[in-house]
């Protein structure tokens, strides 16, 4: 059955490439609407997108031409796909921030399809703290953005704010609506997330800000591809990820074993958690009554899980996580090479965005026989999937 797209168009020179866009997308089976901005329409004629999609455009919520429906209810439902093409500073802040005052972001408020954002702009204000802000808070309502591309923009200024290209956007909607592929079909991945907890006395632990987030995208996206997953996950109020085996522990002694019991029949090994290195030495049965004074907990080390898997290793990809505040390169090869890691995930976790229990993440991908790779700020479930389709080409790469 044909999938519909509505094709969102905010006011930019980049406009005639989504005139092109249209085109592309009918000439692939595609019904496309496209609503246009009243700034949209400056640049190109609606008649354009008419002729090219064969189908009204809308570019006024109260001009209803069918009075049978409310045009921009009866557009959020059409849609399998909303795609801002390209998507302006201000309307990206006005679906960050709830504003509906023009046909497409009363439209978009009202979808529930997946809506899916191009940005285009003058390079500094792409950069700007404003927009980034609003671009952060729409990965965190689940919207997902295709990158703009970097070269000559028509400001004049050469740098990132282009909108990608047609051909490629096209290509992005025909990914989506695609059976997904199983690259992992057959293999066993282990995924380790979450903090642990260690215990003080009955009432009091040691713990950390892990939310288990980003260990859980991991694990979903895995299974998407086919994978046989287990995930071994620390303290969590997360659902647990359609299709994962989810095995629940507390402490740092536990993961190690339920880790170390896996590990044999892994195939990849992610240990995306937040693994406590220290536990007190002493847990008291009852609770620590105050007193006067200081109180002195001892602590000692827990085992340190990648390490004994890296001693262990044979034919697991194994990845560990890097979670730093300073000297991120320098902490993350060494804990490559130090650990026999395939892979090391950094992220900077003082940065905005970044981190523990955020939404989304910034990670700097390290390998010994590559550069590194730093993906841009994106959601924990695309930071995922990036990781994912790194591990399985890297791990053909081995083959
Ligand atoms: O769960 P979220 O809220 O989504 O947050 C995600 C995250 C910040 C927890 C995640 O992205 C992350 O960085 N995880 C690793 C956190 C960590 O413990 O980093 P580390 O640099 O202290 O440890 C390095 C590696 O050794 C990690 O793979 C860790 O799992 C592992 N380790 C650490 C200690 C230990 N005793 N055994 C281990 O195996």
């Amino acid at each position: 059955m044909k999938k519909n797209i509505l094709l969102c168009v905010t006011g930019g020179i980049a406009c005639y490439k989504a005139a092109s866009l249209t085109s592309k997308l009918i000439q692939s089976d595609y019904s496309v609407k496209v609503i246009m901005t009243e700034s949209a329409m400056n640049f190109v004629s609606p008649l354009t997108f008419q002729a090219l999609s064969r189908n009204e455009v809308y570019t006024d919520t109260f001009i209803e031409n069918n009075p049978e429906v409310i045009a921009h209810i009866d557009l959020a439902d059409w849609a399998d796909l909303c795609l801002v093409a390209p998507a302006t500073a201000n309307m990206i802040g006005k679906l960050a921030n709830g504003l509906a005052d023009d046909m497409v972001s009363t439209t978009l408020l009202a979808t529930t399809a997946p809506v899916w954002i191009a940005p285009a702009m003058n390079v500094h204000m792409y950069d700007h703290p404003a927009v980034q802000k609003n671009i952060n808070t729409l990965y965190q309502f689940g919207h997902r953005f295709i990158e703009p591309g970097e070269g000559y923009l028509a400001c004049g200024y050469v740098g990132k704010g282009r909108l990608e290209e047609p051909e490629t956007i096209a290509e992005l909607i025909h990914q989506h609506f695609s059976e997904p592929a199983q690259p992992l079909k057959g293999k066993n991945v282990l995924i380790t997330a979450g903090p642990t907890k260690e215990r003080i006395d009955p009432v009091r632990f040691l713990t950390n800000h892990s939310s288990g987030k980003m260990g859980y995208a991991l694990a979903e996206e895995a299974a998407k591809m086919g994978g046989n997953v287990t995930l071994i996950s620390g303290p969590s109020t997360l659902p647990s990820p359609l299709g994962v085996k989810v095995i629940f522990v507390e402490s740092a002694a536990q993961m190690y074993d339920q880790v170390l019991h896996h590990f044999p029949k892994a195939d990849i090994v992610i240990k995306s958690a937040a693994v406590a290195d220290y536990r007190p030495k002493h847990v008291s049965q009852q609770k620590l009554k105050k007193k006067d004074g200081n109180l002195t907990l001892e602590l000692e080390r827990t085992k340190d899980i990648l390490l004994e898997l890296g001693k262990r290793k044979k034919q697991q990809f194994l990845v560990g996580f890097a979670a730093e505040t300073e000297n991120i390169e320098e902490h993350a090869l060494s804990k490559l090479n130090r650990k026999n890691a395939d892979m090391i995930i950094a992220n900077d976790i003082t940065a905005e965005g970044a981190g523990f229990a955020a939404d989304t993440n910034i990670v700097t991908i390290f390998q010994k026989k590559h550069p590194p790779k730093t993906l841009p700020l994106l959601s924990k479930s695309e930071t995922a999937r990036k990781i994912m389709e790194e591990i399985i080409q890297n791990m053909v790469g081995e083959s």
